[in-house]
């Protein structure tokens, strides 16, 4: 069997690795990968905005499943293009990918289907949105509604932070803005947790903690995540009953309201405040880092996972986890999230000699000439499993420390709520 995969991302190689370990796969694809990828599949350079190319690439090499990574193929209705050369995706379509492409998509939906979720208003332009925050409590949150990878967030301390906020969102940093949120500040712990969808049923897909601040002690800005670890500290059974029954059913209700369905693998991201959870926010893939963190434990043929729900035949298939801790840290360059150097060598990867509960996925990076470059913010990601938290961090720290790149650092503290 062939396969492809778009996004060139940790979580894309993450998701490659996991498919190459399987026997019923001949040949993966990757458009365009990284240089991760490009060890253990073909790298295809193609421009993934341009959905004909793909289309044609994946006709004429009778590429049996593509398998989406990231929102904004998704978002921009990949699936639904894909579907109509009877090509077999694994993702939502565009209808059902709102859930992530707008904000106040997923409100409206909050709000009908009565989802716990923070108090919100939606402003279409600066004024009332700044006569608001005159009026509103502090710390509030501020969010641009269109996708804007993690970044498009504020969480305001007082008026003049919150106008600076509205003023950035209105003058396009997040794209062409005609409108966005202010939310109620929920004080609680976050909680990825992750479910797998065939359109008619679903099953869960684990938890994490992301750590989404740049900076140790979790300040600084707000990045597409630092490290994570899995399972989530917060998660239990009482819980996930209530964040099925409260927030994911409700959810597919509503899509099935509006005649569609999901299918893909479905992100909750949740605050948890005195164990009950509230949406913070849907995303309609896996999320990176956490993917890199959840995979490795997973036991079953991921490839039997995503063809069961291209068929609507989930309910066949039996999730199997290894009983373990998963902790990843990633390498960032210097500089990000704002601005970083590109094409840089990473020299001594070489030197890293992986166990076998240890794990290297790429991020931005690629080769050239036998050697290999980072070309992104987020680099690479260390990822070890082990019976504690605190062994798979030390295995971690061991190879980061091999790798000793100048050019890059990471939050030396990830997981500090789980190791003492
Ligand atoms: P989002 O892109 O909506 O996931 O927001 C990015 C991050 O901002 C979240 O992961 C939270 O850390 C924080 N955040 C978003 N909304 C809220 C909220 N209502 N209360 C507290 N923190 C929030
Ligand atoms: N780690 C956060 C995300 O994937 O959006």
């Amino acid at each position: 069997m062939k396969v492809g995969i778009i996004g060139s991302g940790g979580r894309e190689h993450a998701i490659c690795q996991k498919l190459r370990d399987s026997n019923k796969i001949d040949k993966i694809f990757c458009f365009p990968g990284n240089a991760g990828t490009e060890e253990i599949a073909e790298n295809i350079n193609i421009d993934v905005n341009n959905f004909e190319s793909i289309k044609n690439f994946i006709l004429d090499q009778k590429i049996n499943l593509v398998v989406i990574g990231p929102e904004k193929p998704l978002v921009q209705g990949l699936v639904d293009y894909l579907e109509k050369f009877k090509i077999k995706v694994f993702g939502p379509n565009k209808i059902a990918s709102q859930l992530e492409g707008s904000k106040i998509f997923t409100k409206k939906i909050c709000q009908k289907y009565k989802i716990p979720t923070a108090k919100f208003g939606i402003f279409y332009n600066k004024d009332e949105a700044k006569e608001f925050l005159k009026q509103t409590n502090y710390p509030t949150v501020i969010k641009a509604d269109n996708l804007a990878s993690g970044k498009g967030v504020y969480i305001s301390k007082n008026l003049n932070e919150g106008v600076i906020a509205i003023d950035e969102i209105f003058e396009g940093k997040f794209g062409n803005a005609k409108n966005l949120l202010i939310e109620e500040f929920l004080e609680g712990e976050e909680m990825s947790f992750f479910t797998v969808h065939d359109g008619k049923m679903f099953k869960t897909f684990g938890t994490a903690q992301d750590h989404k601040r740049v900076l140790e002690g979790d300040r600084g800005k707000n990045t597409g995540g630092m490290g994570a670890y899995s399972p989530s500290r917060l998660i239990n059974k009482n819980l996930e009953k209530k964040i099925i029954t409260k927030i994911i059913k409700p959810t597919l209700e509503s899509l099935s309201d509006m005649d569609t369905y999901y299918r893909g693998f479905l992100y909750t991201g949740l605050m948890i405040v005195k164990n009950e959870p509230y949406l913070i926010e849907y995303n309609v893939r896996m999320g990176d880092p956490e993917c890199q963190t959840i995979l490795p434990k997973l036991k079953t043929d991921l490839i039997d996972i995503l063809l069961a729900c291209c068929e609507q035949k989930l309910n066949q298939i039996n999730i199997e986890w290894l009983n373990k801790k998963s902790l990843c840290v990633v390498l960032c360059s210097n500089g990000y999230p704002d601005n970083f150097k590109k094409n840089v060598e990473i020299l001594n990867l070489g030197k890293i000699k992986k166990k076998e509960n240890e794990f290297l996925f790429h991020a931005g990076t690629f080769k050239d000439n036998g050697k290999i470059y980072s070309n992104g913010g987020r680099v690479l990601n260390f990822v070890s499993i082990s019976n504690e938290f605190k062994n798979a961090k030390k295995n971690i720290m061991n190879n980061l420390n091999i790798l000793n790149w100048d050019n890059g650092f990471y939050r030396k503290d990830i997981g500090y709520k789980v190791i003492k």
